[in-house]
């Protein structure tokens, strides 16, 4: 069945000028890109979005580095998106990451690490909601 993920290309992945190389790899990956927009979070929107990990040691840091420059936000479809966007990502640590995958290629740490994929279904859900509730001709 068609699923429907949430996407960010983060703002280390931007400031080093690898948007183009990533969306290639997207649509390579038989994605259809149904969102697109660049923003610049405010500290309090990245806290935010990523309010699961409030309580998490690196919560300050990341929503730091998440509202340091633009990202790209992006809504992906297609069979299994969820999980196969995961695999294409790489785990969250580069240096743990399958060679071939984004973050293994682009990703600098375990914080900067290019991108941003939803975790599960009702995650997506969510995610997508957070950027694109509200606009009416947005793929929710
Ligand atoms: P992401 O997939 O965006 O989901 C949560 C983010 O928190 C993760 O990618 C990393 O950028 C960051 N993160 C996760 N674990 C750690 C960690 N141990 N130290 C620092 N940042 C982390």
């Amino acid at each position: 069945m068609t699923e429907k993920t949430l996407a960010i290309i983060k703002p280390d992945a931007v400031k080093k000028k690898i948007i183009g190389r990533i969306i290639q790899r997207i649509e390579d990956e038989g994605f259809k890109i149904s969102g697109l927009k660049m923003l610049l979070l405010t500290k309090e929107e990245a806290q935010g979005f990523y309010i699961v990990h409030k309580d998490k040691p690196f919560y300050a840091s990341l929503t730091d580095f998440m509202s340091s420059g633009e990202i790209l936000v992006m809504v992906l479809e297609r069979e299994n998106a969820i999980i196969h966007w995961r695999e294409v990502m790489g785990a969250t640590d580069p240096a743990l990451a399958r060679p071939g995958t984004i973050r293994h290629t682009h990703g600098f740490s375990i914080e900067r690490n290019a991108v941003h994929g939803s975790d599960s279904l009702p995650t997506a859900e969510w995610e997508i909601g957070y950027f694109y509730k509200g606009e009416g001709k947005q793929p929710l």
